[in-house]
């Protein structure tokens, strides 16, 4: 595996590729980013990742200081998936000036959820992945992989991509979970081992909310998916977790659910237990098929 620290150098390692298969981390690599390799591995004629922890898309008081860096551990984890080059640049390299040119992503879709309790978080993760992209792929095709598990943030780089008119294919890989179903993510590795016990309550949650609009839509009930969403937040509140919300939106634009919808929906949630904010989803079928069954 090439490891490059320079634009120059990952763009000369690149250039006799046609179609690089590219996985952005900000690494403590896990199981999760190794999924993304492996299928990306297939999709293009080099496999590249690269890592860097991206201060644009952390708020003061959030993790940047002590967000995970195990840099040795990566590599040796890139190598065994066959990843062809790590581009690895220090901060000095990606911003040699201050980032005052941004990509504002919009605010329909990037202030809502994640984006209302994150503010400008978006904004530094469209600002990031344009200038990998623009590192990586030169203006030329390649494809870009993403896990699911960042529901909302797949969706925006995938209209960011189509709206710059990139010709870079987007593939969202399905979230990869420990055996009693938590979510992979390098955050899980704040909490203390109770928490850890504790942690897989929001995917319950969410699968809970899921199984509730199901049996209500299915036996013609009225929705009232507010009162619903309330009552799981209340639940997970009397579980010792601090929930920003735990919702069903439409899957294509996050917008709230009007009425009866033939749209696919997803169940969304984000929530604090202790000092170690955890997000997940799980995609629904449509009201309009639920109705159906
Ligand atoms: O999902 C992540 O790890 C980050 O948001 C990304 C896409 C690498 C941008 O920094």
């Amino acid at each position: 595996m090439f490891i490059a620290r320079t634009v120059a150098e990952l763009r000369q390692h690149l250039a006799h590729a046609d179609k690089p298969a590219f996985v952005p981390t900000m690494g403590n690599l896990h199981q999760g980013h190794a999924s993304l390799l492996r299928q990306a591995k297939p999709l293009g004629d080099a496999l590249v990742a690269s890592i860097f922890v991206n201060r644009l898309q952390f708020l003061p008081h959030e993790d940047f200081d002590s967000y995970p860096r195990t840099f040795d551990n990566d590599c040796a984890l890139l190598e065994a998936l066959g990843c062809d080059v790590l581009f690895a640049p220090l901060e000095a390299e990606l911003y040699p000036q201050p980032q005052t040119f941004k990509v504002l992503p919009d605010p329909v879709l990037a202030n809502i959820l994640e984006g209302e309790f994150r503010p400008g978080f978006f904004t530094g993760v469209c600002t990031v992945v344009m200038k990998l992209f623009s590192c990586v792929f030169n203006g030329s095709a390649g494809v870009a992989l993403f896990g699911q598990k960042d529901y909302q943030q797949q969706l925006i780089i995938r209209h960011m991509v189509r709206q710059f008119a990139l010709p870079i294919e987007i593939v969202t890989c399905p979230t990869t979970r420990a055996p009693d179903g938590l979510a992979l993510s390098s955050r899980n590795m704040y909490l203390s081992p109770a928490e850890r016990a504790q942690a897989v309550q929001l995917s319950a949650a969410l699968k809970n909310l899921a199984a509730h609009v199901r049996d209500r839509t299915a036996s013609g009930l009225d929705l009232n998916l507010p009162a619903l969403e309330i009552a799981a937040m209340d639940q997970l509140r009397s579980l010792g977790w601090q929930p920003d919300y735990l919702t069903v939106r439409h899957r294509l634009d996050m917008s709230p659910l009007s009425a009866v919808t033939d749209a696919p929906l997803v169940v969304l949630g984000a929530a604090k237990l202790g000092q170690t904010r955890l997000i997940d989803n799980l995609e629904l079928e449509t009201i309009a098929s639920l109705r159906s069954q």
